[in-house]
């Protein structure tokens, strides 16, 4: 399984529009655009997605392209008081996250480093009509780029403004990320394809690297709420929260080395099945170099061996049930026989009490403890008192 990419018809026909851009030396993009715009999709606020291929999964929220970049990377990771500003954007696509970034920041010295693999969804941003001014900046970054590396051949653009460095990578972000400086971005912002079709960076390997990457008060944002990643920006050391909601049924993710900066706590329930249930085995590829597929596999395979053995089942969402009535229905035989399996007869009793204690304001269970401040300590305690209780 090759990495997932916008749609290949249309990337094959923007490399043969180039070709002959090349051949010709002379710029026909309205009409190339004319061509290909059929196959894009138009979002409300007036920008452009286009799907995957395989999977026909949209590269942004058809709700509203860059208003979701505006609203679910820029505004909750950048700071807005800088004068001096470093992010990291992943998979940057059309390039809508860097210009809502240029466009949002009012900060003189502004610092993007661009990573995409595919050059001719690069490319695409040249043909794709800009939604916002600031767009044309990037546009600039990547005719540059392209120029360079001899896929584009006209300049149609007017370059970049000196107090803007945008240098871009054309390569798989696995590979690029062990190049870049550790300690140094103030924000990352994380848009790869969602983690079931693009687990390979989603793992904590790859996240742990991203980690490193950021300042001590820096955030990386992302539209996804999947409980593997998350568990993946846990395990990698970070505390993390929510992010707003824009376009998608939940919110996105934030994540820091700086608690200060998660305003947002994970959802109770979100926190429970992390902490409690296989759901919350991450994705692993130790050499950053795993194809998807058997990223997937081994997760599943991680996950089968983690039930009932050091997590509960995440079938029927059995963890929410602890401290609560289980109903007299077929879920409810099969939430009792999941508790049951990892010793927890009552789902109101002793153990159930003990192990989602950390979520409750005042003790439940007569530990006495304090409840933790934020999800990455609730999530730690409740899955110790789990482990306890299983006998791990
Ligand atoms: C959801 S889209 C991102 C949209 C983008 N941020 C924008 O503003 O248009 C995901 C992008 O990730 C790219 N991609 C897929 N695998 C990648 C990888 N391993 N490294 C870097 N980019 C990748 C795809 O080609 C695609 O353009």
């Amino acid at each position: 399984m090759e990495p997932l990419t916008p749609r290949r018809d249309v990337l094959e026909s923007i490399r043969d529009y180039f070709e002959l851009e090349c051949r010709d030396g002379v710029s026909r993009r309205k009409d190339a655009w004319r061509k290909i715009s059929g196959d894009f999709i138009r979002t409300p606020d007036g920008s452009w997605t286009l799907e995957s291929s395989p999977g026909g999964e949209a590269m942004h929220t058809r709700s509203g392209a860059i208003t979701e970049s505006l609203e679910k990377f820029v505004k909750p990771a950048v700071p807005s008081d800088a004068e001096r500003i470093r992010v990291l954007d992943l998979c940057s696509g059309l390039g809508y996250n860097t210009a809502a970034l240029l466009d949002h920041t009012g900060a003189s010295e502004v610092e993007v480093d661009m990573v995409e693999i595919s050059a001719e969804t690069m490319a695409a941003a040249l043909l794709v009509p800009s939604p916002i001014e600031a767009h044309e900046i990037v546009r600039s970054a990547y005719e540059e780029f392209l120029i360079e590396r001899g896929f584009v051949c006209v300049r149609t653009t007017m370059g970049v403004p000196k107090n803007i460095h945008i240098r871009v990578h054309n390569d798989d972000a696995r590979r690029v990320v062990a190049e870049l400086e550790a300690g140094s971005y103030d924000a990352i912002f994380l848009d790869a394809f969602s983690p079931m079709r693009a687990p390979e960076l989603y793992t904590v390997e790859f996240i742990s690297i991203l980690a490193e990457l950021l300042k001590s008060d820096g955030v990386i944002a992302t539209y996804t709420s999947a409980a593997p990643f998350r568990a993946a920006l846990l395990e990698a050391g970070l505390y993390v929260g929510r992010g707003p909601v824009f376009g998608r049924r939940s919110g996105g993710t934030l994540a820091s080395h700086d608690p200060e900066m998660i305003k947002t706590p994970l959802g109770w329930a979100d926190e429970r099945m992390i902490a409690l249930s296989d759901a919350g085995i991450p994705f692993r590829d130790p050499e950053l170099s795993r194809a998807p597929d058997e990223i997937i596999e081994i997760r599943r395979r991680d996950r089968m061996a983690a039930r009932n053995l050091t997590r509960l089942s995440s079938a029927v969402k059995t963890p929410l049930y602890l401290g609560r009535n289980v109903p007299e229905d077929r879920n409810g035989r099969r939430v009792r026989r999941n508790l049951e399996r990892a010793g927890i007869m009552d789902s109101m009793g002793r153990e159930a009490c003990y192990i989602i204690c950390p979520q409750s304001p005042e003790c439940i269970c007569g530990c006495g403890e304090k409840g933790p401040l934020n999800s990455g300590e609730r999530i730690i305690m409740m899955r110790r008192r789990l482990e306890e209780v299983m006998g791990v």
